[in-house]
Parts: C-alpha cells; structure tokens; sequence
C-alpha cells in the first residue's frame, strides 16, 4: 500500500511516535480519537517474539477504533526480524516499523536500536529481509541522524529507500545528544530528496512547526512527547476542532487497560499518565504525589476525581 493511501482518512499527515512505556494501546486509541493519522506500537523485541515471550505479545494489544496502526519491531538478526512480521499477532498490523534509533544503552550493547547507524550494511540487510516477508505491506524504518553526528543522515536514508524500506521517520538528533537540546532540521530538505517519504520528528507540537516541516519537504510529522497528557495536539496540528474531558479520558485509558492487566501494573501505567494529564495546571503538587504514592487504579482514580471537583475549570479543554 502507498503511504499516500494509509494516509488518505488522516486529517494531517500525523504518527504518535512510538514511546516505550507510554503508547500503550489505550493510549493509541485517545490519540485517534483527536485525528492522529497512524499510530505505532511501543518497540517489540523481534527476538523475544520468536522465542513466543508472552510478555511482548501484551504489547500488541489494540483497540478497534486504533485501525491505521504499524508494529514495531526491534533486532538485528534480519532472519529472525523476518520470521516475526509474518506471525499472526504481527500480520494483523496494518504495516511493520523498524526501530534503529534506540539510544539505550541496553538495546545498543545487543546490537539493537541505534547501533544499526554504526553498521549499514546490516541495517540494510534488515530492512531487505522484512520488506521481502511482508510483502506489499508497509514497511518504514526509524533512526537518528547519527550516532556523534549528522554526517551519515543522508547515505542512511538512501541506504532505506534502496533496501526497499515504504518512508522513514527520522528524529532529528543524534544518539549522543539522546533527548536534551533541539531537534536540528538543516538537513531535511536533503534527506526528504532521497527518494522516500519523510515524517520529522523532534520537538513538534503545533500547526506551525507542521507546517513548516511540510515546507522543508516532509511527507508528515511524528509526535511523541507533544501528545503526552495532550492528545489534542494532533487535532491542533490538523486544524480541527476538539473537546478532551480528562477524568472521561484517564477513566477510558484506566478501564481498557484493566481488561488485560492486573490492577498493579495498570496503577503503574496509569500513574505516569496522569501526571502528564494534570501537567501545567493549577495547583497539582499534592495530587501528583498522592498519585505517585497510591496502591491501586481505584486510588488514582479517586484522587483524579477529587482534583477535577476541585478544579472543575481544568476538566475540560476545547477550541470549539
Ligand atoms: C519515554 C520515551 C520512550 C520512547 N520509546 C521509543 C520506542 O520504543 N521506539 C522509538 O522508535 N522511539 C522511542 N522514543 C523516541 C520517540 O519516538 C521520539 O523519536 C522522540 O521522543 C522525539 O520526538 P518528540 O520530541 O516528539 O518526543 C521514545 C521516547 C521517549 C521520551
């Protein structure tokens, strides 16, 4: 399927990046609902896949209304990363996305993630292998610009477009800045020249910033932090009108997470969440310690409950 295509329905040529620990299929589903154009997975370990994890497999849970969604994988052993796409909790995706810009030190010690920058040839062996097992469906790749600096970008993104890779989303960082200062975009006009559709990623988090992204020659932009306790950003970026009433959007995400987590591990999920939900508003240092100390969903919920009573101006956001 052409990118154009999976973006047809999409407002805005928009993808919630992929956030380990944060893009939860509940999550994903919140996004959609404010016009993301496709969502991502958090990132799967292809070899973990393989050898049947059920822990990975909980992370390809979705929602029915999260319907233009890529699985992510990460690896470097192109036969496995092939046999996996082609099993079916991986198949039921709408296309396959490959991690290579992970700078965790972890991922990049098991020759995961970023360390495929260091070694094209490889990484290029691995898109070829994933893309012959998927076939027509689509494949993208997402990296950094580097590993100390730019100075590969380009090659890189032709490497992708040549091993048969469908568009690349690349954050504009090296792994060695990881998150800190600015994404740097001098070298998009470049990159987007490679024969791939790009989606920019670093920093974006208005109609402005996408705009001028579509300006220097981008297919798109991906958001990640933008949409953290914001997933209006992405009706923002699209220009359409929204309504978000947070207790309603923490209890749908604590609820859907609770059809298949124990309650801990969705206090823990949701705690996070939260947190960035009540970011910037008025007087939440109690609240967020209370959330950060309670033992249970229902706690957090209560708490969430009893900040929102108290604050009911801060319960609803519209631009309508
Ligand atoms: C907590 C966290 C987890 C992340 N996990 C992933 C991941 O699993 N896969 C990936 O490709 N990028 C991951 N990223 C990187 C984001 O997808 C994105 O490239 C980065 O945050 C820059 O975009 P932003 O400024 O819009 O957040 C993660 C980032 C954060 C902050």
């Amino acid at each position: 399927m052409s990118v154009e295509k999976l973006f047809a329905n999409a407002p805005a040529k928009t993808i919630l990046a992929p956030m380990a620990g944060y893009t939860d299929f509940a999550f994903r589903s919140i996004c959609k609902n404010y016009g993301v154009g496709l969502t991502v997975t958090e990132m799967v370990s292809a070899k973990a896949l393989v050898m049947g994890n059920e822990q990975t497999k909980e992370l390809l849970y979705r929602l029915p209304n999260d319907n233009n969604c890529f699985c992510q994988i990460f690896g470097h052993e192109p036969d496995v990363m092939a046999e996996c796409v082609t099993y079916p909790e991986l198949a039921k995706f709408e296309g396959i996305d490959i991690n290579m810009g992970c700078p965790v030190k972890k991922i990049v010690k098991g020759g995961d993630g970023s360390a495929l920058l260091e070694d094209p040839t490889l990484a290029s062996k691995c898109i070829t292998a994933v893309k012959n097992a998927i076939g027509s469906k689509p494949l993208s790749v997402k990296f950094r610009l580097g590993v100390d600096d730019d100075k590969h970008a380009v090659d890189f993104a032709k490497m992708c477009a040549d091993a048969g890779a469908d568009f690349i989303t690349v954050h504009f960082r090296t792994r060695k800045q990881m998150y800190a200062g600015h994404a740097d975009y001098t070298l998009l006009p470049q990159i987007a020249n490679c024969g791939l559709p790009v989606f920019a990623n670093g920093d974006i988090t208005t109609r402005e910033q996408y705009l001028q992204m579509l300006d220097m020659g981008a297919f798109g932009v991906a958001i990640g932090r933008g949409a953290l306790g914001k997933p209006q950003v992405f009706s923002d970026v699209a220009n359409l009108t929204y309504n978000v009433n947070f207790p309603q959007t923490i209890g749908f995400h604590a609820q859907s997470l609770l059809l298949h987590f124990p309650d801990k591990i969705v206090a823990n999920e949701l705690k996070k969440h939260v947190c960035f939900y009540l970011k910037g508003k008025r007087s939440t240092k109690n609240t967020v310690v209370a959330v950060n100390l309670a033992k249970s969903t229902e706690q957090i919920l209560q708490l969430v409950e009893e900040y929102f009573q108290m604050y009911p101006q801060f319960a609803e956001v519209t631009n309508d």
